[in-house]
């Protein structure tokens, strides 16, 4: 006999709630582990959780129409003979040619360009549309090796050597083969149309005392002429940021694991790395142990999308920031002009993350050429510029209300947190004390 208990309404698992159900089915029925890009969907720790005090009694702001507020960066003043001078510390993340439409890439390199800042190649090597458009490019040095040659890391104004990234730290990329178009293929010296791993580790390395070697190797190669970045994703970041800088970099980029990607497994994106927020602090420690805190600088990324997040990264300790994601979205990813085609493909605007099937309906995560067209390089190079200058303001504003006259003198002083766990990640005094978790009293 079935009891039923009129008295209490069915309750579904929070364990087993509704996607965790619906990821189950779908495993069951394919046998095959989720793909797909974007960052964690899952809420974190993040720049939300911090407040600026802002400026009062005790501090003096300063007046936004007469009163300068710097926001120029120089990045690579370590060893490079040649630093990079940028307008404003938000750089353009290394998004691969493969992943994103050549129309895209061209297009960051407009906007990048316009707003007096850096864009970044990807793995699979350098385009010359981005290479054209972008004033300033930082060429990638991927495990992978793919696209790579030393005419390009001639070409480049830095090169940045890719350990890993925060949406897959200890992994390798993935593009599958609808997107290895005939140009992906031959620039990647790989068969057209089949689904390609990239390496998660550099063929040439067995520990750390290699990267110095590669370093040298790489200055060589470019004069010393090129700063030379190291990425790392957000696992490890003290001793990954002092390995580093011991090994020669003359700028450290830290990816929390917020951090977008163009096509990984779902599993990694959301269980793998740690938040930026927790990141930033032990990075800056170890560039303060090592006494080069701001002359090795650090450029921190993985979520960042307002003015007030490149604030905070930058109040914290960071010297600059790369933002991929946003900028996508700024060229016109996830737009609700596309819905109708959105809904088609299963999803909607602003959920759109199986970027590696290459049907983008935007035409920025595709190589189909059709599809690609519909992105006008030029007006999404605008909007992109656009975003920037207004992020940049944005910081801008809340530095003036704190009282600097450089968005480098933000500090960590300027900041509280909202929540307990942003206090013990970022160590900033909760909101109305002076105590984080980890520092004795009030
Ligand atoms: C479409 C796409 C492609 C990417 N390709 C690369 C790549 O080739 N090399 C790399 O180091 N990181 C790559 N990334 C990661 C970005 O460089 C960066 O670390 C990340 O996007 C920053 O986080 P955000 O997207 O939240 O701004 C990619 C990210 C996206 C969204």
């Amino acid at each position: 006999m079935s009891y039923h208990n009129p008295y209490t309404p069915p309750r579904k698992s929070a364990t087993f709630d509704d996607a965790t159900l619906a990821e189950i089915r779908r495993a069951a029925a394919t046998g095959i582990y989720d793909i797909r890009g974007a960052g964690t969907k899952r809420k974190l720790p993040h720049f939300d959780d911090l407040l600026f005090l802002g400026a009062s009694i005790s501090r003096y702001p300063l007046e936004g129409y007469r009163e300068k507020c710097d926001t120029s960066v120089v990045l690579g003043t370590r060893f490079a003979k040649k630093p990079i001078r940028l307008k404003t510390p938000i750089t353009i993340a290394g998004m691969s040619f493969g992943a994103l439409s050549g129309n895209a890439k061209e297009a960051l390199g407009r906007g990048a360009t316009i707003a007096g800042t850096s864009t970044t190649t990807g793995d699979g090597g350098m385009t010359d549309e981005e290479r054209g458009h972008s004033e300033m490019l930082v060429y990638q040095y991927l495990p992978s090796r793919y696209g790579m040659n030393p005419r390009d890391l001639r070409r480049a104004d830095a090169i940045e050597i890719v350990i890993g990234q925060g949406a897959k730290p200890g992994g390798g990329g993935m593009l599958l083969g609808q997107k290895i178009s005939d140009r992906v293929a031959q620039m990647r010296n790989l068969p057209k149309g089949i689904d390609q791993r990239s390496a998660c580790r550099h063929p040439d390395w067995t520990g750390p005392d290699d990267l110095e070697i590669k370093i040298l190797e790489l200055r060589e190669i470019t004069d010393w002429e090129k700063p030379i970045y190291v990425k790392v994703g957000g696992s490890r970041p003290y001793y990954d940021t002092a390995l580093a800088v011991k090994a020669g970099a003359d700028v450290v980029v830290l990816d929390g694991m917020q951090g977008g990607t163009a096509a990984t497994q779902d599993v990694f994106i959301e269980n793998v790395g740690m938040p930026i927020l927790a990141c930033i602090r032990p990075a800056v420690q170890a560039l303060q142990d090592l006494g080069l805190h701001r002359s090795v600088q650090l450029i921190v990324s993985g979520g960042i999308r307002s003015g007030a997040d490149v604030a905070k990264a930058l109040a914290l300790g960071a010297d600059a920031v790369a933002i991929g994601t946003a900028a996508l979205v700024a060229l016109g990813d996830n737009d609700p002009k596309w819905e109708d085609e959105y809904q088609k493909l299963g999803t909607t605007a602003g959920a759109y993350d199986d970027w590696h099937e290459g049907k983008d309906p935007a035409g920025i995560t595709t190589q189909d050429p059709e599809l690609a067209a519909r992105l006008d390089p030029v007006a999404a190079g605008r909007r992109l510029a656009n975003y920037l200058k207004v992020m940049t303001l944005e910081a801008q504003t809340i530095a003036r209300a704190c009282g600097k006259n450089h968005l480098h003198n933000l500090e960590p002083e300027d900041l509280c947190a909202l929540t307990m766990e942003a206090a013990a990640m970022a160590q900033i005094p909760l909101a109305g004390t002076s105590w984080y978790p980890g520092k004795g009293g009030f």
